[in-house]
This record gives structure tokens, C-alpha cells and sequence, in this order.
């Protein structure tokens, strides 16, 4: 299938490592043009250079963040076709754990970063080609995961802005991805604080996680890029408003 790219414009999120670096990789190989963000100005360059992308450096949990790099994004490419809405995860924790501080990293770094580089992107997006806009959200939309209580709080948030602007923005197109374990660096250190917590090894607490996904592995970031390609291409252009569980069949939940 042709995801007739070759002329679409993107802002990938959390482009340096893991999930938003696999759907930068994955748009390049399309042919896409883009642009991508990180706080580490070194890890982002090193991700983006060998697939043509330019690297914008940017906090997205401050107020500032997302709009310049929105800003950043159209200057350098000319125009926005699509945004991958990725701001890196929230504190992990179980509700007696999180103090107030924690939980304000949490809605500035996970639900304002999403919602205001949606703001500023929109008016960019609306002269766009094909526009469409991807969130990156969690299992935990479907059901909640142990010591993850702030995704398990703001991650259905962000699923009902996904439904609330499906009404309000159309022909642009909004849907989520549902990961569920995927082997990247914040997963690993999920694993890392549960065995430590749980006075395990690290690989006991992944085989417990295996034995819970059918497909009876972690998900390579690639098999996710490759969805979240086809997601803000013209193929997926009567896709809208859709939660798209990509997690090896671990939640059972319907639909
Ligand atoms: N991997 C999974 O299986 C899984 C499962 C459920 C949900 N998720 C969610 O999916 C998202 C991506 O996860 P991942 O596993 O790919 O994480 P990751 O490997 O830790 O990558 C996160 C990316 O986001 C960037 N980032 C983090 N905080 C940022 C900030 N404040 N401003 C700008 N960029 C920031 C990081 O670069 P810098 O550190 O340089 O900023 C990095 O490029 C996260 O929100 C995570 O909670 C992942």
C-alpha cells in the first residue's frame, strides 16, 4: 500500500527516543518531510539526522514549549499536514506516592503539552494536506495500571479530547494509539522501579509482563511507527475519532 506521503509535512513528538522516534522513521521512510522534538538537544540530533529530520530542541511541559515549537515546525517546513501529539510520559507512582509537585509535572508534562501544541497547530493544520493528528495515549485508557496512577488519570482525558474535537475539527483528523508494552527507555524503567519495589529482578517482572501479552512479547517501537504512518496518512482517511489498542492483544476489554 502506498501512504501517498511523499509531499506531507510533520511534527513528531518526543522524537529522540522510543515510540515518536520510530513514527519519525517511519514517516521518513514514506518519504514524509519533518520536523521533531526532545529536551536533549544530542539525542534528538542523532535520531534525526540519518532520516533527514529537523530537530527542534523543546521542553513541551512549559507554556512556551509547544507553541514555539509548533512555530519552529512550520517556519522550517514550509507548512503542517500532520501532528504526533508525544510529550513523554508521566511520573510513575501509586497515589500515596505522588505529592502535589508530582502531580502538576504530571497534567503540565502529559495533558497541557497535549492540548496546547493541538491549540497551536490547528490554524497550521487546517491549510494542510490530508491533515491529521495522532495522540500517542496508553493501555490505561482501557484499564488502569498498577503504580501508573497518573496515566491512569489524565490518559482518559486525553482520549475524551480526542472525541470532543473529532466533532469540532473536522475534515482534520484526530485519533489515539493505545500502546501497551513496548521496549523502549520508559518502559524499562517502569520495570526497573517495579522490581525494585517489589524486591524482584527486572527480568522476572518483563517475564510476568510477557506472560500477560498473547503475542507473548514486548512490542518492537517500530510495529508501532508503522501504525501511527498509516494513521496520519491519506490511506487512513476514514479513520476519525478512533483508539487504536496496539499492544499484542494484552487488554481484553471491548471494543
Ligand atoms: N513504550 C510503551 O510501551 C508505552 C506504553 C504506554 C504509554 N506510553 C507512552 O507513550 C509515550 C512515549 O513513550 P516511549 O516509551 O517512547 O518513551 P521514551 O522512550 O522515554 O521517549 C520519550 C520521548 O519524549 C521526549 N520527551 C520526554 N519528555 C519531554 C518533554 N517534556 N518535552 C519534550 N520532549 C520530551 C524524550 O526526549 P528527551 O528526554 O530528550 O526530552 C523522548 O524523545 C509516553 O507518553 C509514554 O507514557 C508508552
Amino acid at each position: 500500500m502506498d501512504l501517498n506521503l511523499a509531499r506531507h509535512r510533520f511534527l513528531v513528538g518526543g522524537a529522540s527516543h522510543g515510540l515518536g522516534a520510530a513514527a519519525a522513521r517511519a514517516l521518513a521512510a514514506e518519504g514524509a518531510a519533518l520536523a521533531g522534538t526532545g529536551r536533549d538537544p544530542r539525542t534528538l540530533a542523532d535520531a534525526l539526522g540519518p532520516i533527514g529530520g529537523i530537530p527542534i530542541a523543546a521542553d513541551l511541559s512549559t507554556a512556551d514549549g509547544p507553541p514555539a515549537a509548533v512555530r519552529h515546525a512550520v517556519d522550517a517546513l514550509g507548512g503542517l499536514d500532520g501532528l504526533l501529539v508525544n510529550t513523554g510520559g508521566p511520573p510513575q507512582g501509586s497515589f500515596a506516592a505522588l505529592d502535589e509537585a508530582a502531580w502538576e509535572r504530571a497534567i503540565a508534562g502529559t495533558l497541557l503539552s497535549s492540548i496546547r501544541l493541538i491549540r497551536e497547530a490547528l490554524p497550521y493544520l487546517r491549510e494542510g494536506r490530508d491533515p491529521a493528528i495522532v495522540v500517542i495515549l496508553s493501555s490505561s485508557v482501557r484499564e488502569p495500571i498498577p503504580g501508573l496512577v497518573t496515566s491512569n488519570v489524565l490518559r482518559p482525558g486525553l482520549a475524551g479530547l480526542i472525541k470532543s474535537l473529532v466533532g469540532e475539527i473536522a475534515p482534520i483528523r484526530i485519533n489515539g494509539v493505545a500502546p501497551g508494552r513496548f521496549d523502549t527507555e520508559r518502559v524499562r524503567s517502569i520495570d526497573e522501579t517495579r522490581a525494585a519495589e517489589t524486591g524482584q529482578t527486572v527480568q522476572a517482572i518483563q517475564d510476568q509482563t510477557r506472560a500477560r501479552i498473547p503475542l507473548g512479547r514486548y512490542g518492537d517501537p517500530d510495529e508501532m511507527g508503522r501504525v501511527i504512518a498509516f494513521l496520519l496518512s491519506p490511506a487512513a482517511s476514514y479513520l476519525n475519532g478512533v483508539i487504536l489498542a496496539v499492544d499484542g492483544g494484552l487488554i481484553r476489554s471491548l471494543p
